[in-house]
């Protein structure tokens, strides 16, 4: 799995622009005190982090497969209970969370319709299930320069367009199809500098995500060439990254 990987590495690759983004997500979901939240697809807690803060760690339950991101949680939000499962799978009562969110995470959950029917079984009734994916069909992603110049030298490179999510309206749809009602959709942005080109590039060299694994997969020289390429194109730094994630909410 790309994801059975460091959560320092995941931090560097991802969490850089999953952080702000949890941010933009709760005020959003106008997440407040006193309601119960389970993040699934968590990593190592970008938005479990978020979520803590707002509502306390014991109101907060983490779900991710990987065994590594469960064991970063545990470390590093400690009241927080964390859970090693799927999002199609998940060990959890009916009805038992205020909110529940998934970030970055329906694109790659093995069956997307039975993953967010699970995400609404455990949603108490009037309660919130939400999601979010970046932009990729947009080229709004924070990956997507790195996975144009990847495309442009790999044509079968997975730049994450097919994914579910991953392009207008999809998540809303889903939603729906899942059973939630008076579903909204909307689009948050984050901006995120990076001071150098090399702060910029070295996370993809972490083999992270499908990105960071298929650039794992090519030969030293391939590589240095897609480096080369993307240091052409975006120049020397600092390199402001602009990012943009479909969201959408639903009621149960
Ligand atoms: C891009 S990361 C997002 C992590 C975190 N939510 C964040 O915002 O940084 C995708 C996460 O989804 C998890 N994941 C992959 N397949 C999943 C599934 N079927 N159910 C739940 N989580 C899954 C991965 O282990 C990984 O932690």
């Amino acid at each position: 799995m790309s994801f059975h990987v460091a959560p320092t590495a995941y931090d560097r690759f991802m969490g850089r622009y999953s952080r702000p983004l949890a941010v933009e997500f709760a005020d959003w979901l106008g997440v407040s005190p006193g309601e119960r939240a389970l993040d699934v697809g968590s990593g190592p807690g970008a938005l479990t982090e978020v979520l803590a803060d707002r509502l306390g760690a014991a109101s907060v339950v983490a779900v991710d497969p990987s065994e590594p991101f469960v064991g970063a949680i545990r470390d590093r939000l400690p009241g927080v209970t964390a859970i090693q499962a799927s999002a199609e799978y998940l060990p959890l009562d009916d009805e038992s969370f205020d909110i529940v969110a998934a970030q970055l995470v329906v694109q790659f959950m093995t069956d997307p319709l039975a993953g967010v029917a699970e995400l609404r079984r455990v949603t108490r009734a009037g309660g919130v299930v939400a999601l979010n994916v970046w932009d990729f069909e947009g080229a709004r992603s924070p990956l997507s320069a790195f996975l144009s110049v990847l495309k442009g030298l790999e044509p079968d490179t997975d730049d994450e367009t097919d994914r579910t999510g991953a392009r207008r309206g999809q998540l809303g749809a889903l939603l729906r199809e899942a059973g939630c009602r008076d579903v909204e959709e909307s689009e948050l942005s984050v901006i995120v500098t990076s001071p150098t080109f090399e702060d910029w590039w070295d996370p993809y060299t972490l083999g992270v995500g499908p990105a960071g694994s298929q650039l794992a997969a090519l030969d030293a020289e391939r590589r240095n060439e897609v480096r080369t390429r993307c240091r052409e194109l975006l120049g020397d730094g600092p390199i402001d990254t602009v990012a943009t994630a479909w969201a959408a909410r639903g009621v149960r």
